[in-house]
């Protein structure tokens, strides 16, 4: 298995440090976008959908960077998000204008990754990277991401109870 590089080990641990420090899931939310959006420059659109807690059918946008989308809620029937969390595995599109799913954010984007997140064993949410480079998102950006995923899932477990 491809090793992370040491930028992604090193983001991981500030990951990781603002998962000990947030003082709440909007706040880690906000930390973990900015220090991705800081760190990886093919990383053009970094965010978050929660799925409405009033409504599991929907998701809806949380903390983001990158160019606002009007996609702030997607309905899981649709869209490469939408096909993340119904099927709960991650989904790495290289080349989103061949796929018949994408939503268009900004027509800049060429490829696209999208890593649910558990708690409790149930996907709550997930990260969602959009890129403007073509197949951007190799094995090595799923591990980071799909890690970045675990830790945040991890922080609602021990820091939110049962809901979020
Ligand atoms: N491209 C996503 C929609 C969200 S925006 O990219 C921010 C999709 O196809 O579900």
């Amino acid at each position: 298995m491809p090793a992370l590089t040491l930028e992604m080990i090193s983001l991981l641990s500030r990951i990781r440090e603002l998962a000990a420090i947030a003082s709440s899931l909007k706040a880690l939310e906000r930390g973990v976008v900015e220090a991705i959006a800081a760190r990886l420059s093919h990383y053009n659109w970094t965010g978050f959908y929660w799925l409405d807690p009033g409504d599991a059918e929907t998701l809806v946008l949380g903390a983001f960077i990158g160019e606002p989308t009007p996609h702030v809620r997607i309905p899981v029937t649709r869209g490469i998000c939408g096909a993340a969390v119904a099927s709960g595995e991650t989904v790495v599109v290289d080349d989103v204008h061949a796929d018949p799913r994408y939503l268009s954010c900004s027509i800049k984007t060429k490829s696209e990754i999208v890593v649910p997140i558990r708690a409790h064993g149930k996907v709550v949410g997930e990260i969602d990277i959009d890129s403007h480079t073509p197949a951007a998102f190799t094995e090595i950006d799923r591990r980071f991401v799909e890690e970045t995923a675990r830790i945040v899932g991890a922080f609602i477990v021990e820091r939110c109870g049962r809901t979020i």
